[in-house]
């Protein structure tokens, strides 16, 4: 009898404090499935998000910053205006669900009927994609000094195969996420007797300590073993920005072939200034493809190191705001699939567009509050025609003020495109597009995975 009081009593304190009129928000119904989707897949163990949210209690014990987070839409990291363009895999909430987790927080945050969570998704270990078919390590620990310098490298890592192979990606991840800016990797494809042994050589280079490029590629033992020739290049096979995750492109379209000797040549790989010794580990999920690629991918770039200028030059003078633009006109139909802006920390806001031959306007992406950490690349959900003759207009804004909280110097400084340098301390305005020559019903081709 007591029993049976003492509950009659809870359930009227819950529907008191939760109005009765309205539906109780629980996690099991209502939040769960709004976290899985659009948070879980960072938030857990081994990935960026700094804390897991799989379960209730990891829900609960965050609720606060959770509310907080996804009002001011702070998360989930989305940066493109989803009101312009989408992409694949575009994390953005809706009102709604800022709101029910907005009550759910305020009303107590109730389980509901715990029977009822649905099941933690399945995420693959160590990747955003699956199961690799193969993983290339660095052959050492990389050793970051705690010189508080930016440190640009080259890296060479020879892998062995037993046989040829046509791979569709390759996936880097990254182990020391806050100090690895970004990864440029290309392929080297030896033919099988023209280097007997692909691992000699070092393992990396300083290009500090190596202005030269020649004598590194010497150093790193890129040529074949005549020491004249060099092996197959196939550019850009992976790419690597903060939170950026490789396109997985449909059967038969990008994807290359990987020989039985080669190496990844990691062109570009740029550690941000650390004070304290410090390594990385990164490394290299690679995925086979059924069949050799028929359609492989093309890329270009306008503005810095770029097919097209930027204007004016790129200087930015302490305590403005300046816009630069640069504009291509595209030669023949093109297939856009995947797209990726880049501009370092004075970057505000950045916006691309197309313009046919008839006056047609193409969005590509709007980017109204550039966020430095977040810098994808975006692919959209179909293939985007732009046709012959049309021209892609690139517009960003660069803020050079003390308002800018990014602005790495206090107080502002001149800051312009070095000749030559990525430092984040420098400027950079880039657009990389990568497509396929038009094809009849491109656009009808779906890319979401
Ligand atoms: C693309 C990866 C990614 C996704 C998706 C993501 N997060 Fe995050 N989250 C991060 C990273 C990385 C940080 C650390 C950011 C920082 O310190 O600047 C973070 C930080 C947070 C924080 C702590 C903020 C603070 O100031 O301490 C909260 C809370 C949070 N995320 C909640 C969420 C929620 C809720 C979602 C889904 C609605 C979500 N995140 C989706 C990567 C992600």
């Amino acid at each position: 009898m007591k029993i049976k009081n003492y509950i009659y009593l809870l359930i009227t304190i819950a529907l008191s404090s939760c109005g009765a009129e309205l539906q109780q928000i629980t996690f099991s119904e209502h939040i769960a499935p709004i976290i899985y989707k659009n948070c879980s897949s960072c938030h857990r163990p081994g990935e960026a998000g700094p804390f897991s949210l799989l379960t209730y209690q990891d829900a609960k014990s965050r609720s606060a910053l959770m509310k907080f987070v996804t009002k001011t839409r702070f998360m989930p990291p989305w940066p493109a205006d989803a009101s312009y363009t989408h992409f694949v895999d575009e994390k953005v909430l809706t009102q709604d669900e800022i709101d029910l987790i907005a009550r759910w927080v305020d009303e107590g945050c109730a389980v509901g009927d715990s029977s009822e969570i649905p099941a933690i998704p399945i995420f693959p270990q160590g990747s955003q994609i699956g199961t690799p078919d193969l993983v290339i390590k660095f052959r050492d620990v990389y050793k970051i000094k705690g010189n508080n310098q930016d440190q640009f490298l080259l890296m060479r890592i020879p892998y062995e195969i037993p046989e040829d192979k046509f791979i569709s990606v390759i996936e880097v991840i990254p182990d020391n996420r806050k100090l690895l800016h970004h990864i440029n990797a290309q392929l080297l494809s030896y033919e099988f007797e023209k280097k007997k042994d692909v691992f000699p050589g070092r393992v990396f280079v300083n290009l500090d300590s190596f202005p030269d490029k020649l004598i590194a590629y010497k150093e790193l033992g890129l040529a074949n073993d005549d020491g004249l020739t060099f092996p197959m290049l196939t550019q850009s096979v992976t790419n690597y920005l903060p939170g950026v995750t490789p396109p997985l492109y449909p059967d038969g379209i990008g994807g290359f072939k990987m020989t039985r000797k080669g190496a990844l040549f990691l062109k570009d790989i740029h550690y941000g200034p650390s004070r304290v010794d410090t390594t990385d580990e990164t490394f290299f999920n690679v995925f086979f493809a059924k069949q050799p690629s028929k359609r492989p991918i093309q890329e270009f770039q306008m503005g810095t190191f770029g097919i097209s200028p930027t204007v004016p030059e790129l200087i930015i003078p302490p305590n403005e705001i300046k816009t630069f633009t640069s504009s291509y006109q595209v030669p023949f139909d093109i297939s856009i699939l995947t797209i990726n802006p880049h501009m370092h920390l004075l970057g505000k806001t950045f916006w691309a567009y197309a313009v046919s031959l008839k006056g047609d306007t193409i969005p590509l992406i709007k980017i109204n509050k550039w966020d430095f950490r977040w810098q994808y690349f975006y692919t959209f959900k179909k293939m985007v025609k732009i046709p012959k003759g049309a021209t892609i207009h690139t517009v960003g804004v660069f803020d050079n003020t003390r308002e800018n909280p990014n602005n790495p110097f206090s107080p502002p400084q001149l800051v312009s495109e070095r000749e030559g340098s990525m430092r984040t301390s420098d400027e950079m305005f880039q657009f990389i597009v990568t497509y396929l020559p038009y094809m009849n019903g491109d656009e009808n081709i779906s890319l979401d995975r």
